[in-house]
């Protein structure tokens, strides 16, 4: 009869991750390390280079980009196509699209693991759009947030403000994505690729994964200055490489609650940086001395963000690699997204053999 083999003597075992990711692990060969990864499955996500990231950005979607990356198949772009609706200024674009793949590597993106571009590289991206476009009426957009709330404050918007989640669909849908990691303010763009996808299934038969959010429940929404969700747009953002002076002034202009013993914004960001023990600790030693509570919030805020700076020194230095890394995701990117395009022109039937 065949024996078993212990995990001992076999040397590996399988199991399933949190993320239903089947993993083979090697107990003997020290930490546990998760040597390699079956069946990744495709991750997608995006940043627009519309401003400098901030703590809202990292807590809501880099840090899962960065805590993901070995486990998924992940591709990360730089949304530039998308900052367009808002930022129409050359040098400005420019050089945020550069910053933010600096960004993007400082905070850990490993280039070897991650594919990494710059949406604009990809013209199947906007392609794909004007095919979704073609699926999707104009009452349905009008239901979006993004564009009630412009109505509501009486905007006069462009187009592709009102197009934004169709070319949104069309970034995630390309690759078949799986996992989408963003902050909860992305939900129902998320809702309408999901809506899009099946949409283009029902007219032209499966071609399309539906994806999923990834929205973790403690920093779904990391609120500002002013007690808001944290905005570029808003003016009450901690930018995520800020000096240690613009922290100190930043985290004393918070607006607090003069009506409660505890600042509850306050504790909130603390809690960012520091398990919940800890935080509880600090906040029952200086009950309701705020000021002391915001110079403890600065302290571990510095902490955390200074090695995050150093790291970003460095491939500010070389802006040729970071070009580099950029172009070889975009090769990368292209060769998948090409392949896809080809079974939806296929399907919609503009493809002739
Ligand atoms: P954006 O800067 O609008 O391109 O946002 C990039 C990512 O950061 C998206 O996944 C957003 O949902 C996320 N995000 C932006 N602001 C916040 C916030 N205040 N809290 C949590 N996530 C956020
Ligand atoms: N709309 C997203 C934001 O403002 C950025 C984005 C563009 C994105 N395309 C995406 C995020 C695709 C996830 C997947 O935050």
């Amino acid at each position: 009869m065949k024996k078993r083999l212990s995990t001992l003597e076999r040397g590996y075992y399988w199991k399933y991750n949190l993320h239903k990711t089947k993993v083979l692990l090697f107990p003997n060969m020290g930490n546990f390390a998760i040597i390699m990864s079956m069946n990744k499955k495709r991750l997608v996500s995006g940043i627009k280079p519309s401003g400098r990231p901030h703590i809202g950005n990292y807590f809501g979607a880099m840090r899962q980009f960065v805590n993901l990356q070995e486990i998924h198949d992940s591709f990360i772009f730089i949304a530039d196509y998308h900052a367009l609706t808002t930022l129409q200024n050359r040098s400005e674009m420019s050089e945020n699209i550069i910053e933010m793949a600096i960004d993007y590597l400082a905070t850990g993106l490993d280039p070897e693991k991650v594919t990494l571009y710059q949406q604009s590289t990809i013209s199947y991206h906007t392609e794909l759009a004007w095919i979704f476009n073609c699926l999707t009426t104009m009452p349905y957009l009008m239901r979006a947030h993004a564009f009630k709330d412009s109505e509501a404050k009486n905007k006069e918007i462009n187009v592709g403000v009102f197009d934004y989640p169709i070319l949104m669909a069309a970034d995630i849908l390309l690759y078949d994505a799986v996992v989408v990691p963003v902050g909860q303010d992305q939900k129902q763009h998320i809702e309408i690729a999901r809506d899009t996808a099946e949409k283009f299934n029902n007219t032209f038969g499966e071609t399309f994964v539906l994806p999923e959010p990834l929205i973790l429940e403690n920093v779904k929404t990391v609120t500002g200055t002013d007690g808001q969700k944290m905005s570029k747009s808003y003016g009450n953002h901690i930018p995520l490489f800020a000096t240690d002076d613009e922290i100190k002034k930043l985290v004393m202009s918070i607006v607090t609650d003069s009506g409660s013993s505890v600042p509850e914004n306050v504790k909130a960001l603390h809690l960012l940086f520091k398990n919940k023990k800890e935080v509880e600790k600090i906040y029952s030693d200086k009950e309701g001395k705020y000021k002391e509570l915001k110079e403890a919030l600065i302290e571990d805020m510095i902490a955390f963000i200074a090695p995050l700076r150093e790291n970003r020194l460095k491939f500010e230095k070389d802006k040729g690699e970071v070009v580099n890394i950029l172009k070889k995701g975009s090769e990368k990117a292209n060769e998948i997204a090409q392949r896809k395009m080809k079974e939806v022109k296929e399907k919609i039937g503009v493809l002739l053999s």
